[in-house]
């Protein structure tokens, strides 16, 4: 593909685990366990083709209140995926980045992670994102609380925060908005995800649940993208 059409920040929300295992008459774990195939398989597609940035929506503030036996196991499974993955992201030189309400996450789990982030800190080639515990509106909100504490004594420097000193809040600092959003399963809504870092996201759509979605099917998402044509509201 040319590279000047590579997306630079490719987002997914990773959707349909639970009936791609239903379709099989398993568990929905059993999907879960599938659906770390594909992260590996786009994260791989990812690197090879150029994109910059990788963001997968793995765990949304509201996933909280699925059975617990469900959410004990998408943990379990994290921890897992970061221990075993380590030796493939440092040979890829991908950088590891976690992101959202942390503070929900077991001591174990940050600490994994946290070590994780400093192992491949270094790494320069693309840099993968999880979201973990995290919503668009939990993010602006904590950014709305910082920027009030920030800003409590001093009103005039209030009036001059325009919207790149607001970005500087969200968690996703210094991360480039989203250019292609791809959304699996045929759910076509963003869930409270990235609220207003997809102002000019261009979003695809996918019928293909989340375990079947491959190397194909994310350059099936590229090539799609490759033919946008990106105004951003301007006239070209
Ligand atoms: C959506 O399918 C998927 C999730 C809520 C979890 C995604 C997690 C993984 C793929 C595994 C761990 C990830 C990493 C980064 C190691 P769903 O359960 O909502 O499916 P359904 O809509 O068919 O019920």
């Amino acid at each position: 593909m040319d590279n000047t059409t590579v997306p630079r920040h490719v987002s997914i929300i990773m959707d349909g685990n639970g009936r791609w295992a239903k379709e099989r008459g398993k568990e929905r774990v059993f999907g879960h366990l599938n659906g770390v195939k594909s992260v590996r398989a786009c994260t791989e597609a990812a690197v090879e083709e150029g994109v910059r940035y990788l963001s997968l929506f793995a765990f949304s503030e509201e996933n909280w209140s699925r059975p617990e036996s469900e959410v004990s196991a998408l943990m379990d499974l994290m921890m897992v995926s970061i221990r075993k993955e380590v030796r493939t992201l440092m040979d890829n030189g991908v950088r590891f980045v976690v992101l959202g309400n942390r503070s929900r996450l077991s001591e174990r789990l940050n600490a994994s992670i946290d070590a994780l982030m400093e192992e491949t800190a270094g790494n320069e080639r693309m840099t993968l994102i999880i979201f973990l515990s995290y919503s668009g509106k939990w993010d602006i909100l904590q950014a709305a609380k910082a920027l009030a504490k920030r800003y409590a004594a001093d009103p005039e420097g209030l009036e001059r925060v325009g919207i790149s000193d607001f970005d500087s809040y969200l968690v996703t600092a210094g991360i480039p908005d989203p250019d292609l959003l791809i959304r699996t399963s045929g759910e076509q809504r963003i869930s409270n995800y990235l609220l207003w870092q997809t102002a000019y996201t261009e979003f695809y759509f996918s019928d293909v649940l989340w375990p079947d979605f491959r190397k194909k099917e994310f350059r099936k998402a590229l090539r799609a993208y490759s033919k946008r044509d990106r105004r951003y509201g301007k006239v070209k």
